[in-house]
């Protein structure tokens, strides 16, 4: 069940934010899919669960995650170093996959905080290159700073121009670009699909949201006045959905 993960890298994107490359050996994976990590805190079993942001292929693991002020497993990731060791679930597990994403011509992969790392996992693999004609990218965060992987993102915007559309969504602050507002409000006002240049609707949209669940919850009824419905396996439908908490 637990297997020896080693720290290999870190990146700290500020004071709170950040990520860790680890190497341990699990089962293969599916992009969108997250892995658990776990410590004995006093005897007891703590684990939490951390979406893979690296591609099925990689050769190492790479989590994004945020130190929660009083979090009981977090404030520790947050203080381990290169070289140190962590637990790790031997094997990951997860529906947020575009397996079960129904074909559709655009595909919407929004997120709060750290929900972009499960997205960042599909993006570097073919199937949403190969399955839609438009990937759209809605990305919420506090501060510009917050904002992790930017470079990553933007460098499909060079790659698929045509294809790919970011939009950043930065609550707090002005910040070049984004819509200074919350992923529903932009959803119930029509900035967003305004701002992207595409409309929503159960016909031609698929979207996946990720993060915070108070945000997924608007984000829901939003889509639902949209006419779009949840996406479950006994009764498929458009929006595919992982809560953080
Ligand atoms: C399927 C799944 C995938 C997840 N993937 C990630 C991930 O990739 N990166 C990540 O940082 N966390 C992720 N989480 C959350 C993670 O599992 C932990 O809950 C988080 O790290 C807090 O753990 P803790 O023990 O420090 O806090 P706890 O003592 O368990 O306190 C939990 C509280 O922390 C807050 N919180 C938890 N997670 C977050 C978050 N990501 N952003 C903001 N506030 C949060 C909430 O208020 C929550 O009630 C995921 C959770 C699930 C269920
Ligand atoms: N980000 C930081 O600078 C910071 C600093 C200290 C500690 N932390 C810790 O990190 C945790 C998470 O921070 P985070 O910034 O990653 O995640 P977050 O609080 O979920 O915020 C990410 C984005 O989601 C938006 N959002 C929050 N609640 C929403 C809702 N109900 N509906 C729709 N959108 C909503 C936020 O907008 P709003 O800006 O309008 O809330 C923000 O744009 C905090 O709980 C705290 O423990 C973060």
């Amino acid at each position: 069940m637990w297997v020896e993960g080693r720290v290999t890298k870190r990146i700290d994107w500020n004071k709170q934010l950040f990520s860790l490359r680890i190497e341990a050996d699990i089962a293969p994976f599916v992009a969108g899919q997250f892995i658990k990590l776990s410590e004995l805190q006093q005897g007891k079993r703590i684990a939490r669960a951390y979406s893979l942001v690296n591609p099925p292929r990689a050769d190492y693991l790479e989590v994004l995650a945020i130190k929660v002020e009083d979090g009981t497993l977090s404030p520790n990731l947050h203080n381990l170093h290169v070289g140190e060791t962590i637990e790790v679930s031997s094997a990951a597990a997860g529906f947020l996959v575009l397996d079960e994403v129904p074909p559709a011509k655009h595909l919407w992969l929004m997120a709060t905080g750290t929900g972009i790392g499960p997205y960042l996992s599909m993006l570097a693999t073919d199937q949403p290159w190969q399955r839609f004609d438009k990937v759209v990218v809605v990305y919420g965060v506090r501060y510009a700073r917050d904002l992790a992987y930017l470079d990553v993102l933007e460098q499909y915007l060079q790659r698929y121009p045509q294809q790919f559309v970011l939009q950043t969504m930065v609550t707090r602050e002005n910040y070049a670009g984004a819509l200074v507002k919350r992923i529903p409000e932009a959803l119930d006002d029509g900035s967003l699909e305004n701002a992207v240049g595409l409309s929503l609707s159960p016909e031609s949209s698929q979207v996946m949201l990720c993060g915070n669940p108070e945000m997924i919850t608007a984000a829901m009824q939003s889509l639902e006045g949209k006419g779009l419905s949840k996406n479950l396996r006994r009764k498929p439908g458009q929006v595919t959905v992982e809560r953080y908490w």
